[in-house]
């Protein structure tokens, strides 16, 4: 049976973080989907369509990995895909609360669906979106932490008139 899983997320950006979760999914999945999330309560800094083309270019080189978006419900979103399990990478404790509480209203919503969480390389345990998004926009260096091309969308991000999140 071949075994698919979502990836889900905001991706406002992606990190290498992320990046090594869906590295280590493919080694134990036939299937990963990157699911990012449309309509998120917070606003995104970076639009939808550029978190795409980001993830799609860093995935490229992986056959195994596709990336979409998504709204609504996550599970109802998985059965749709026809998918088994949601991938969600933990990287501290401070990770777990909000994991562990999204993971049982999943399990409620659809008990056919498993959350498998996995532990990015410890180099990138202290990464984050937020963090990688501040450092950028106060001048700091996030090479290393992120895709070369998510450093220069961050930039031309914060060069724009009004945009200082
Ligand atoms: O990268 P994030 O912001 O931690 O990802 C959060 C995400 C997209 C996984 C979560 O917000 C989500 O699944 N949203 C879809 C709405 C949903 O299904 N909510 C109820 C289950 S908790």
């Amino acid at each position: 049976m071949k075994v698919t899983a979502v990836y889900p997320g905001t991706f406002d950006p992606v990190t290498n973080g992320h990046l090594d979760i869906i590295g280590r999914g493919v080694r134990l999945f036939d299937e990963i989907i990157v699911a990012i999330l449309k309509n998120a309560d917070k606003e995104a800094l970076l639009p939808l369509g550029e978190r795409m083309e980001i993830l799609k270019t860093a995935v490229a080189g992986l056959p195994n990995v596709r990336v979409e978006s998504f709204d609504g419900l996550l599970v109802d979103y998985v059965r749709t895909c026809g998918a088994q399990a949601i991938v969600r990478g933990l990287r501290a404790l401070s990770d777990f609360e909000y994991e562990f509480q999204m993971a049982l209203m999943n399990r409620r919503l659809g008990p056919d669906i498993e959350t498998v969480f996995m532990m990015p390389s410890e180099a990138y345990s202290y990464v984050s979106s937020r963090l990688v998004k501040e450092v950028v926009r106060l001048g700091g260096d996030a090479a290393g932490l992120v895709p070369p091309e998510v450093v220069t969308r961050l930039r031309a991000r914060y060069a724009a008139p009004g945009k200082r999140r």
